[in-house]
C-alpha cells in the first residue's frame, strides 16, 4: 500500500520530521510561514493528513472547502480552538491534539510570568541593563510576595494541575474553579470555588489555564477584574480570548491589579501595542510549550495519532 501524504505546514523539531518521514510521504513547509485558507484547501486536496499548529485555522468556512482526500487533522498542540470541531466532525476528518505532554513546561512558564509580574522583572532588567540603575534603598522596587500568597486558578485540567504543584512549592494557598470538582487525589487539598466570581475574590494570584471557547471568550472583563482583591496579579498562558484586554489595561491604570503576566494576546503573533508602555506586564511570545524536550514530545505524540489511525485504531487523542 502507499504510504500516505502527511502535510506539515510549520517546521516542528528535527526529530519530529525525521520520523514522519520515515514513516509517511512528507510534504513539510520548509519556509516555516503561516498558510493562508486558500493554502489550506489547496494542500487538502495533496495531503490525506495535516499535522498543524495552533497558527493554521480551520474555521467553518475552511472546513467546507477541504478536499475529501484529506481524512486527519493530527494537531501539533493541546489547544484547538483554531479548529472548528463540529464542522471537521461534519466533513468526517478525524482531529486530535496532543494532551499531557505540554504541561510541565506551561505550568514553567505560568510559574515565570507570576514571579516576574510580581517581583517587577520587566522594570529591573531594564534599569540595570540600560545603566539607569544609580540608586538604591529599602523602598526600591518592592514587589509583591508569592509564598503563602492565594492563588487562584481556574481551569484545573492537566495545566492548571501541573502549575498547582508547582505554586504549592511557594508554600501558595491553591483555590480553583473548574466544570467539575476534582477527585481528592487530583485536587491535593486545593479548594473548590463552584463559580468563577466567587473565586475570584479569594485570588490575590490568578492564572487562566481553560480552553478558548464560545463561553469563556472574554472571561475576564472588567466586571470580574473589579472582583478580584486589591493589588491582584493575572497571569495568562491559555489563550488570549479568554481576556478583554481593553478591560485588563484599565485595571492596571486604575491600579486596581499590581501586574500582568501574558503569554497569549488576542492578536497572534504581535500582541497587543498598548501593552508596551506599561512596566508592569511581563511579556512572551506564545512560547508556553516551547522546550526542546516538549516539542518533540508533542511532534510524537501527533505522530502516535497519526499512526493510530492510519493503522486502522482509535488515536488516543481523537477528540
Ligand atoms: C503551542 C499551544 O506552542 O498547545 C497549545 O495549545 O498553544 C502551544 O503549546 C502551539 O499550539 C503549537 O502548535
Amino acid at each position: 500500500m502507499a504510504r500516505p501524504v502527511i502535510w506539515i505546514p510549520r517546521r516542528l523539531s528535527d526529530a519530529t520530521l525525521e520520523r514522519a518521514q520515515a514513516t509517511y510521504d512528507c510534504i513539510i513547509n520548509w519556509d516555516d510561514t503561516e498558510s493562508t485558507a486558500d493554502r489550506i484547501v489547496e494542500m487538502s486536496a495533496r495531503a490525506d493528513g495535516i499535522i498543524p499548529c495552533h497558527s493554521e485555522h480551520f474555521t467553518a468556512q475552511v472546513a467546507g472547502r477541504l478536499n475529501a482526500r484529506l481524512k486527519i487533522i493530527a494537531n501539533h498542540s493541546v489547544g484547538v480552538d483554531h479548529c472548528d470541531l463540529p464542522a471537521l466532525k461534519a466533513r468526517g476528518i478525524a482531529v486530535t491534539n496532543t494532551p499531557d505532554v505540554l504541561s510541565d513546561a506551561t505550568a514553567e512558564i505560568a510559574m515565570l510570568l507570576m514571579l516576574g509580574a510580581a517581583r517587577r522583572a520587566v522594570e529591573g532588567d531594564r534599569i540595570v541593563r540600560t545603566g539607569a540603575w544609580d540608586f538604591w534603598s529599602p523602598g526600591f522596587m518592592v514587589g509583591k510576595q508569592v509564598t503563602g500568597a492565594r492563588l487562584g486558578i481556574i481551569g484545573m485540567g492537566r495545566v492548571g494541575r501541573a502549575f498547582a504543584a508547582k505554586a504549592r512549592g511557594f508554600g501558595m494557598e491553591i483555590h480553583y474553579h473548574n466544570r467539575s470538582r476534582l477527585i481528592p487525589d487530583q485536587e491535593q487539598g486545593a479548594v473548590f470555588h463552584d463559580t468563577v466570581d466567587d473565586l475570584l475574590g479569594v485570588a490575590d494570584f490568578l492564572s487562566l489555564h481553560c480552553p478558548a471557547t464560545p463561553e469563556t471568550t472574554g472571561l475576564m472583563n472588567a466586571e470580574r477584574f473589579a472582583l478580584l482583591p486589591d493589588g491582584a496579579v493575572v497571569v495568562n498562558t491559555a489563550r488570549g480570548a479568554l481576556i478583554d484586554e481593553t478591560a485588563l489595561l484599565a485595571a492596571l491604570s486604575a491600579g486596581k491589579l499590581t501586574a500582568a503576566g501574558l503569554d497569549c494576546y488576542v492578536r497572534e503573533p504581535g500582541g497587543n501595542p498598548g501593552f508596551a508602555a506599561h512596566d508592569n506586564i511581563f511579556m512572551l511570545p506564545h512560547i508556553g510549550s516551547a522546550t526542546v524536550q516538549t516539542r518533540d514530545a508533542m511532534g510524537f505524540r501527533a505522530l502516535d495519532n497519526l499512526d493510530a489511525f492510519f493503522r486502522g485504531d482509535d488515536p488516543k487523542d481523537l477528540l
